[in-house]
């Protein structure tokens, strides 16, 4: 695909689209399919390119991967799980931080791991330094080489008490991944407790763990010998399903997100309801739509389950633009993200960014230098521009943003998006979009 699209803006989106499994769930249940020794089958996976980096990773380690497209469906054989060589798992896994969760799960098989230099998005330091100390707790050895990590667990994994400073969703994953198969039992205190954390734990019951989840962020695991291969169907994935909401919002349109449910999405709803967008919900999906009139300013702070999740943050502050008034953003998940309003800045949008917390909670990155919070005035028109796309979410934001925009836009980068928006082109144009590759 052409890296490059010309957007020709100021048209309400309006239609129906499907939304398949959520991106941050299908990627870990793919990596727990390595602990199972029997096959395993994932329902409702996205045709996106971290489940295709993932697959890669899979096969690099000995497990058969198929993708059937149409029925969504992926087939694992990890029968033969294998060590791969450093250079080809370098080369796979740079645009993605899931290879970090395939340490558990590797240690297990086959007595070791190499993990390379992480991708992902850029919205912050995003260290590994948590994945690091909980292999730690569990008995492994990490060496840190040239090329990457080397870990090894010469003594064995054995059930720990882990404790998170912060309700990380990857370093609870990596205890979940990890404890499943370590001798004894495991307790991790301050879990996330995501939507798609509680299908992986799910994944991992079917396949034979022992997991219960208490009340306070407190998650025990009872380790066993074994792990059966499991069927599943993953969720849906909220972040695309809200990025769409909020698309109709700034575009003053009308879309059905087949696919959306509501019980994830009650955070997201209660929001968009107060900035004054509407919505239906019936059995198939969630019709979201702006009903006409002005839009409301609002105070917001993202936050983990069940707050406002900071992947919904960057869509909305699109459509913030638009609302009435002064709007206050208040991002505490990540010390970076707002990057992305420079561009909306070019395009006529009034966006300020502070060091404080302007919520009303003081956060992690409170007295820091990272302008973590932003104020949004509003309404303003916004004007077509050249823009270059910065990560996943603020990419996907730009594009709202000139598919709002009067005139015509160019947006680069637009490949990044396909990492975690399955068919966006074929989809924006079921919406109406006037948008040309080139
Ligand atoms: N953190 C550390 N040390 C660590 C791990 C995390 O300081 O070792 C910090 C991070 O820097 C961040 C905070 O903890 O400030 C939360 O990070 P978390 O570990 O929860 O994020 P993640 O597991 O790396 C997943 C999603 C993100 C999503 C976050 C929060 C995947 C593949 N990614 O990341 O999704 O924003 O949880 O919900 O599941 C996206 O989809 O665009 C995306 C960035």
């Amino acid at each position: 695909m052409n890296d490059l699209l010309r957007v020709h803006g100021g048209a309400p989106l309006t239609g129906e689209l499907t939304v398949r499994g959520a991106k941050n769930f299908v990627s870990k249940a793919m990596v727990a399919a390595l602990l199972g020794e029997t096959s395993s089958v994932l329902r409702n996976v996205p045709l996106i390119r971290d489940v295709d980096v993932v697959a890669g990773l899979l096969r690099l380690h000995g497990v058969r991967v198929e993708y059937d497209d149409d029925a969504g469906e992926l087939h694992f054989d990890s029968s033969n799980v294998e060590s791969a060589h450093v250079r080809d798992i370098d080369a796979h896994a740079g645009s993605s931080r899931i290879p970090i969760l395939f340490c558990g799960p590797l240690l297990h098989r086959i007595g070791e791991a190499f993990i390379p230099d992480l991708g992902g998005c850029h919205i912050g330091d995003r260290p590994i330094d948590f994945h690091l100390a909980i292999l730690r707790q569990f008995g492994a050895v990490v060496d840190k080489q040239e090329q990457g990590i080397h870990i090894t667990a010469p003594g064995g994994l054995h059930g720990t008490k882990v404790e998170l400073p912060y309700p990380s969703v990857g370093a609870t994953e990596q205890t979940l991944l990890t404890a499943v198969r370590a001798s004894g039992k495991t307790e991790l205190k301050n879990a996330a407790i995501e939507p798609e954390i509680m299908d992986l734990i799910a994944v991992l019951q079917k396949m034979g763990a022992i997991i219960s989840v208490d009340t306070d962020r407190v998650i025990r695991v009872e380790g066993v010998e074994r792990l059966e291969g499991f069927v599943h169907t993953s969720l849906p994935d909220r972040i695309e399903a809200a990025s769409w909401a909020s698309a109709a919002l700034a575009t003053r349109g009308d879309i059905f997100v087949r696919g959306a449910t509501q019980p994830d999405m009650m955070t997201f709803l209660n929001t968009f309801r107060k900035v004054g967008g509407a919505f239906h919900i019936d059995d198939q999906g969630i019709r979201f739509f702006h009903p006409g009139g002005r839009l409301n300013s609002i105070v917001l702070e993202t936050d983990v389950h069940p707050g406002f999740m900071t992947d919904w943050q960057q869509p909305l502050v699109v459509a913030l633009t638009q609302a009435e008034g002064l709007s206050i953003v208040h991002e505490t998940v990540y010390e970076n993200r707002f990057g992305f309003t420079e561009a909306l800045n070019a395009m006529g949008a009034q966006i300020q960014l502070y060091r404080e917390c302007l919520g009303g909670l003081e956060c992690r990155f409170g007295q820091r230098n990272f302008y973590h919070s932003a104020a949004i005035s509003g309404p303003t028109p916004l004007h077509a521009a050249d823009i270059v796309v910065p990560d996943l979410r603020g990419g996907f934001s730009h594009l709202i943003a000139a598919l709002a925009a009067e005139g015509t836009s160019t947006v680069l980068g637009i490949e990044v998006i396909n990492r975690g928006y399955e068919h966006f082109m074929r989809k924006l144009a079921a919406l109406g979009a006037n948008v040309e590759a080139g």
